[in-house]
């Protein structure tokens, strides 16, 4: 029984070309795992537990912002992947590739990650097939991973992953909020602080009052005696 799921499952895979692997963040605590022009994903190594992945297959990370995914049609050759210069335009682009062998290898020292979006250089010419520029900052992305076997031709496609939202810087409205907040509480402060002050100031004044003509005037010999 297990063994037909199994062979449908895998069927319906292999017809629409379907990489059972969903692309995603490493943990969103990491630090640096989202700045505000690029973030970094785990590695692909799900991707290569499909049969159909060989170790000198491609593992192409295209980015796509969130609206443009869904006119998104995995190239069937290699070379046609879109190019960071078409982001503007089209809204994806492929922006790594590495071969399985070096991405996942079997001597267990993952490269842990892929980093998204840190080659400044592609902004002055993204032109170059894998040219990993920076985002913009001011769009939600989704990734989708290709895997293309050595002659180029494309094997299939993971699934859609999550929506990414780089670092914003907050928006003043936010701001607006938390300062209010403050603010009140910064009142309660700058009104209790100089009462308490003063009291302070009051105690000391009239104990040094007390202690030297209070002194003088009801005990002069105990004074005498202590100065
Ligand atoms: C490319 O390689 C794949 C898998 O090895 C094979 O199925 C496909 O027919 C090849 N395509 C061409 C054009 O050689």
């Amino acid at each position: 029984m297990w063994y037909l799921v199994i062979l449908v499952a895998f069927g319906v895979s292999t017809v629409n070309g379907q990489i059972n692997c969903i692309p995603n963040l490493v943990s969103p605590n990491l630090i640096g795992g989202r700045t505000s022009s690029t973030f970094t994903l785990q590695n692909p190594c799900c991707i290569a537990q499909d049969p159909r992945v060989q170790a000198d297959s491609t593992i192409v990370t295209v980015v796509s912002t969130s609206s443009a995914i869904t006119n998104f049609v995995p190239p069937i050759r290699l070379s046609d992947l879109p190019l960071y210069s078409n982001l503007n335009t089209s809204g994806f682009f492929a922006a790594s590739g590495g071969l399985v062998r070096d991405l996942c290898p079997l001597n267990g020292n993952l490269p842990s990650v892929i980093r998204i979006g840190d080659n400044v250089a592609c902004m002055v010419n993204g032109n170059t097939l894998f040219c990993n520029g920076p985002l913009p900052n001011d769009l939600d992305y989704r990734v989708i991973q290709l895997v293309y076997a050595s002659n180029g031709t494309l094997i299939g496609a993971t699934r859609i992953s999550p929506e990414i939202i780089l670092r914003r810087p907050r928006d003043y409205h936010t701001i607006d909020t938390s300062r209010k907040g403050r603010s009140a509480s910064m009142v309660v402060i700058t009104t209790i602080l100089p009462i308490l002050f003063a009291l302070l100031l009051a105690l000391f004044t009239s104990l040094l009052f007390m202690k030297c003509c209070c002194c003088r005037v009801f005990v002069p010999k105990k004074c005498q005696q202590e100065s």
